[in-house]
């Protein structure tokens, strides 16, 4: 009887910590800034991938350095990415297996907005879930300020996103991973999700794994 319990307690303090370390935030390592292929190389290989690999994670190290090549800063408080104005106005949010992640850019952690798979809601085509990672672009249009109507700063929001976007496919082109843009997306239910306020919009979506 004595084993037994001892054996239902050391069941539950490892289901425990199992959930404790699956819904905390994640300390992402620094990215690695060397290797790869080429530019060139990896301009030759860009392409978008609409078939998936399901079940396979990106390591920590990888998110890290794909995140960094997407957004990352390269120089005190500017980016791998232009952005009109030198407005930086976007914010990546990370849907993997484990849950769905805002990108804090500055401490290269993922914060958890919410635990358990949500990969299918960021896009309306079937490979979007078993891509191991969704990254949805949201723009802040009060952070473009430079610009007066909503028109002006949606133009801009879409171009400046553009350059993140590219950083990721040669990226994934460069590290032999597979990766596509993607338009196709429920904006409404994605913002509901992540609970933007109305300026802070949802631009595209980009997944991102390993091509079938
Ligand atoms: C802004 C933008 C939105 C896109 N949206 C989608 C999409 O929702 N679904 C999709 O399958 N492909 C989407 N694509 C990928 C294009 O279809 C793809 O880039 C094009 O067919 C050329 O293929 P390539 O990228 O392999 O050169 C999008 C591309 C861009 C630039």
């Amino acid at each position: 009887m004595r084993n037994i319990l001892i054996s239902i307690l050391i069941v539950s303090l490892y289901s425990l910590s199992t959930i404790a370390q699956n819904s905390a935030n994640i300390q992402l390592p620094s990215p690695q800034k060397e290797g790869g292929l080429p530019v060139m190389k990896a301009l030759q290989n860009r392409k978008s991938s609409r078939t998936y690999v399901a079940g396979k994670d990106l390591t920590n190290q990888q998110i890290s350095n794909l995140l960094w090549a997407a957004y990352g800063f390269n120089r005190d408080n500017k980016r791998t990415a232009p952005s009109a104005t030198d407005s930086q106005e976007f914010t990546l949010y990370v849907f993997i297996k484990s849950g769905i992640y805002k990108w804090d850019d500055k401490k290269n952690s993922l914060l958890l907005l919410s635990s358990g798979d949500s990969r299918a809601l960021a896009g309306k085509q079937d490979f979007v879930k078993d891509a191991s990672l969704n990254i949805v672009y949201v723009a802040d249009y009060n952070k473009l300020t430079k610009y007066n109507t909503e028109i002006e700063k949606s133009n801009m929001a879409h171009i400046n996103c553009g350059y993140i976007s590219q950083n990721v496919y040669i990226y994934c082109a460069s590290a032999g991973l597979a990766t596509i843009v993607r338009g196709w997306i429920d904006k409404d239910a994605i913002a509901k999700k992540l609970q933007l306020p109305a300026h802070q919009k949802v631009i595209v979506a980009q997944s991102v794994g390993y091509d079938k």
